[in-house]
């Protein structure tokens, strides 16, 4: 029987990075050979996070490609970095395509791209090997991006990309409301980058059309209205890692395993994680105001502070604060987020609202305050709090702060609310139907495996 060989490519971020990594996994499970082709500068950063147990002997083979930055440069520029990777990897893609199936026993059966990386899909049509793209945030999101033309017509958006006048638009009477300033590409730097970025996504929408497959990390019972808008869209998620042992994650930092020890001697349901994804950044006010409103709040905390959560020194807390916390707070690098939001302590997720910590939440039926940073986690915000009202949002105050008297309420109000808490639980099992046997999106990926056999 033909072996299936699939080359994923995510787009080259950690929150794409993750997901990606764990489709690969599902696919392996099924048999898969799986190449996954990170960029050089991301692949060296998940080898020197791996865990001492990673288990190597898996189907999962990583390689790497240049992304066409200079080694010092900063790819949290985004419009840098679509640049760059539009103009470099498609070749280095070709090659790699053509080295693999001389070499490797398994010709590569299926390309299954990250949807942002549309370039890796006309490469993948020109060698006539089949397609999947996959997105990775909610489908909301990409209904926002599938509309472009339609906002255009009606005026909202400048041919450019660029809103008229910020504005909420609703793209469904059942869909939350969209806020024209927090589109993927009305979101970042000025407007030149703005209308940059905008390209490079209208762009890619061509280069994504008539593709074999496309895939998302959803579900129909989490974005029922968003699916409507979408319907060649198949979710095959809330996708997780599996619980393997030494199971490559595709962290770029290194998960700090110890504070599990630390939640085993917290309470049942007493624990507040706090963590804001790869990407926010906050300056020193908000830092100390976030840093009082836990210690304020008085419950134990566990909050991820990465190395480059703050604009200044990564240590800059307020004066005494460690000393202060040390009997309640526990602040690591990196958490294994997932063992962490499954871990019976945990009451709440102080979150950024990022599509995969929003699935992760859900998954493990945790309540959810909401601290949106930018883009789609302001969508996702919405979901939480007014579709499935699984949490509480917190408020910036006059000055544009969430200050920490605000932070203490509201984890507060969310540790004694036992409606969300049995909101929380309930959304839990009706998720865990869908990719279950026989639930949709489990479905969905026997649907996808078998149509590539098929191929
Ligand atoms: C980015 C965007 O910010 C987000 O809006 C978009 O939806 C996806 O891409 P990111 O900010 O990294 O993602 O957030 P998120 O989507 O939540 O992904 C973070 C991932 O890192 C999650 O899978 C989470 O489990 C993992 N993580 C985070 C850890 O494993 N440990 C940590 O300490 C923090």
């Amino acid at each position: 029987m033909k072996k299936l060989h699939a080359v994923v490519i995510p787009f080259p971020a950690q929150g794409h990075v993750i997901p990606l990594m764990e489709f690969s996994h599902c696919l392996a499970e099924h048999g898969f050979k799986i190449t996954f082709l990170n960029t050089e500068f991301n692949h060296e950063r998940v080898m020197t996070s791996l865990p001492e147990n990673v288990n190597k002997e898996n189907q999962i083979h990583l390689v790497s490609i240049p992304d066409g930055m200079d080694p010092g440069e900063d790819r949290n520029n985004l419009v840098k970095l679509c640049e760059t990777t539009l103009r470099v990897m498609p070749g280095y893609l070709e090659e790699l395509i053509q080295e693999t199936n001389k070499s490797d026993g398994s010709k590569i059966t299926c390309i299954i791209a990250d949807e942002t990386m549309g370039w890796a899909v006309k490469v993948a049509k020109k060698m006539g090997i089949p397609q999947a793209v996959f997105w990775t945030s909610a489908v909301g999101t990409r209904t926002a991006i599938l509309h472009i033309p339609q906002l255009i017509e009606a005026g909202i958006l400048g041919s450019d990309g660029i809103p008229v006048k910020q504005q909420m638009i609703q793209l469904s009477p059942t869909m939350p409301a969209l806020n024209t300033d927090h589109f993927a590409w009305t979101c970042i730097g000025d407007s030149n980058m703005q209308r940059s970025l905008f390209r490079y996504i209208v762009s890619n929408l061509e280069d994504i059309k008539d593709v074999d497959w496309y895939l998302c990390n959803s579900s129909y019972e989490l974005e029922k209205s968003a699916f409507q808008l979408n319907p060649n869209l198949l979710p095959v998620g809330p996708l997780l890692a599996s619980s393997q042992p030494g199971q490559l994650t595709g962290n770029f930092w290194t998960e700090d395993s110890t504070c599990l020890n630390w939640l085993d001697q917290q309470p049942a349901n007493s624990v507040i994680y706090v963590a804001f994804g790869s990407f926010t950044i906050f300056d020193k006010h908000q830092f100390h105001e976030l840093a009082l409103g836990l210690e304020n709040a008085g419950h134990p905390f566990l909050w991820v502070v990465r190395p480059d959560l703050t604009d200044g020194p990564s240590d800059a807390y307020p004066d005494g604060f460690q000393e202060r916390v040390a009997s309640k707070g526990r602040m690591v690098g990196w958490a294994p987020q997932q063992k962490v939001l499954a871990h019976p302590s945990i009451a709440g997720f102080l979150s950024h609202c990022g599509w995969n910590s929003t699935m992760e939440g859900v998954t493990m039926g945790v309540p959810f305050l909401c601290w949106p940073y930018f883009a789609d986690q302001f969508l996702n915000q919405s979901y939480i709090c007014d579709v499935w009202k699984v949490g509480l949002q917190l408020n910036k105050d006059d000055s544009g702060i969430i200050s920490n008297g605000e932070i203490k309420n509201k984890i507060k109000a969310l540790l004694v609310d036992e409606t969300i808490r049995e909101r929380a639980l309930e959304l839990k099992e009706r998720t865990k139907k869908s990719v279950n046997e026989g639930g949709s999106s489990k479905k969905n990926l026997n649907h996808f495996i078998e149509s590539v056999k098929g191929k």
